[in-house]
């Protein structure tokens, strides 16, 4: 298979998460944290453990704490080993340099594929690894989603999309693929709907985990817009020639929900040394 290695992941958020009112009105959705980490951080790190090399983060002006909190502060660092603290001198070093991380602007809300289609020169022409901001992923018994999705890339050598199997009633959130032949955990994709509201092709639901080839730049460069009168990247990707996707293994959060943002706060604290007996007391007093 004639495929080129995946150095690059691309991580949207320029949104506006309204979802998240009032919250979102003063920071970054993208910055709140689970327990005392941003939400973000889970993403790159996930990006960096799957063999990446270059983050690009689309942000917009209104987003720029994003690139202050990834900038080295040395500063700081030196303050922190003055006051004896050098273990959280390396909290914050780490935090800028543990990948090459650069931004692209997305000034008008036009949707995620406009949002994709803004990394263009950045990407270049070789695949890429996208990674949304409101699904953190985390596979307890091996690979993270992201280097699941490009080990199943160098077995296709096409554009492969992240899915898992949602209930019925929640089909209307997502991406929804219509399957074709079934191989193990690739899903050969015969089309795609952008959140149908009625007759789901299935329930293969897209799930913020996308391996793109460069040839979806052509794609989305000619995509009217669809579902909500964005320009959708689930339409890009119905118009390769050959798609497949790949049923990954982890436990999803949705992050932009506020139960799904919850339901990761207590799951993670339960896996923390320095926090699992007081929660797991405090959850088991109150319920
Ligand atoms: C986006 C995609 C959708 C996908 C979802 C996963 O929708 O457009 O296809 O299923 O992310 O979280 P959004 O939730 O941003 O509206």
């Amino acid at each position: 298979m004639n495929t080129k290695k995946v150095r690059k992941a691309v991580i949207p958020a320029a949104g506006l998460g309204t979802r998240f009112l009032p919250a979102t009105k003063g920071i970054a959705k993208e910055m709140l944290p689970i327990i005392d980490k941003p939400t973000i951080l889970y993403q790159v790190e996930e990006a960096v453990n799957a063999g990446i090399e270059e983050v690009i983060i689309i942000i917009s002006k209104a987003k720029e704490e994003i690139i202050h909190f990834f900038e080295r502060d040395e500063r700081y660092e030196e303050y922190l080993i003055s006051k004896n603290h050098p273990e959280f001198a390396k909290i914050i070093k780490d935090i800028a340099t543990l990948a090459k991380i650069t931004f692209v602007y997305q000034d008008e809300q036009k949707g995620l594929g406009h949002a994709i289609l803004c990394t263009k020169q950045a990407v270049g022409n070789e695949p890429f690894m996208v990674i949304l901001g409101d699904d953190l992923i985390v596979n307890r018994s091996g690979d993270n989603a992201s280097k699941q999705l490009i080990d199943a890339y160098y077995k296709t050598g096409t554009s492969i999309l992240g899915v898992q199997t949602v209930d019925e009633k929640v089909t209307y959130k997502y991406g929804i693929v219509r399957p074709g032949e079934i191989n193990e955990r690739f899903i050969e994709v015969l089309g795609m709907v952008e959140k149908p509201k009625t007759n789901p092709p299935s329930r293969y639901a897209a799930l913020g985990r996308y391996l793109l080839t460069p040839d979806i730049f052509d794609k989305l460069e000619h995509t009217e817009p669809g579902a909500g009168g964005e320009i959708q990247l689930t339409d890009a990707l119905t118009k390769l020639d050959c798609l497949y996707a790949y049923d990954f293994v982890g436990e999803r959060y949705d992050i932009g929900d506020k139960f799904g943002y919850v339901r990761a706060v207590i799951d993670f604290s339960l896996e923390r040394e320095d926090l699992k007996e007081q929660v797991s007391e405090y959850v088991r007093k109150k319920s």
